[in-house]
């Protein structure tokens, strides 16, 4: 189990030819306009604890370019390299192009299909989609609402699928806003997992040489699961690691080691 700020590998210890590296991973800032000042000393904690950051989507409470803004004002205190995706709440406004500019401009990498490489771990990322989990996931039929539905969810996956293509890193981590697996969403009420994520997401994930997986979105979930293939999976929503580590500053540190 990870530990904030007390990095611990997902591997076996380490030997003289690999380096831990230290990622840090949080998501569902939902950063309003009242939120100045209130994610600094955050993003200071982080820059000390890992050599990176991952944000999980959800970085804006309705997806205003002003929220966007004061959020890159926060970031400034970040001093280590920032990738993020976005969310569905990102989107609300229907400004989420805006919001993803000026995240980008102020040096966090936004992902939205595509991937990046960061201190030799590849990430490949994408906010994913809704639609349910395993045999109980929604298929593409009967009405052309349901049917776009779906496809959307397809679509999402395909990216991934992309995203993880272009990689050519020995370690790859998958940043996601929506959950892969139904483990990491556990503790929504069962009426809504069919919204919280979409196990057509893992598909892609068993088929690379991933090493973790995060996401947000899932506020009430559990904070950690695994894919079919073992995968393991971090639900990283900044309200579910306030309530799940109390005391803690609300992020994940996990560490991946890579060939010095
Ligand atoms: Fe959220
Ligand atoms: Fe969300």
């Amino acid at each position: 189990m990870p530990r904030n700020a007390q990095p611990q590998s997902d591997t076996p210890p380490l030997t003289g030819q690999r380096k831990p590296v230290r990622i840090a991973a949080l998501g569902d800032l939902h950063c309003t306009r009242t939120s100045v000042g209130k994610f600094q000393p955050l993003f200071t904690q982080i820059s000390e604890s890992a050599d990176m950051v991952l944000l999980a989507g959800d970085l804006t409470d309705t997806g205003q370019p002003e929220e966007a803004r004061i959020l890159v004002r926060e970031l400034s205190a970040l001093r280590v390299p920032g990738v993020a995706v976005l969310g569905n709440h990102d989107f609300e406004s229907g400004h989420q192009d805006e919001v993803s500019h000026i995240l980008a401009d102020s040096g966090i990498t936004v992902l939205d299909g595509e991937a990046c490489e960061v201190h030799g771990i590849g990430i490949a990322g994408v906010k994913g989609f809704a639609g349910g989990f395993g045999s109980h996931a929604l298929g593409p039929w009967g009405e052309p609402t349901l049917k776009q539905f779906v496809h959307e969810a397809v679509n999402e996956a395909l990216k991934l699928e992309a995203s993880l293509a272009r990689l050519r890193s020995a370690k790859q981590v998958v940043l996601l806003h929506y959950s892969p697996v139904q483990q990491t969403v556990e503790g929504e009420p069962v009426e809504i997992y069919p919204f919280v994520g979409s196990s057509r997401l893992e598909e892609p994930i068993s088929r690379y040489p991933v090493s973790i997986v995060v996401h947000g979105h899932a506020h009430r979930g559990r904070h950690e699961g695994r894919t079919k293939n073992d995968v393991p999976v971090y639900n990283v929503s900044l309200p579910l690691l306030s309530r799940t580590f109390p005391g803690r500053p609300p992020f994940l540190v996990l560490e991946v080691a890579v060939d010095a």
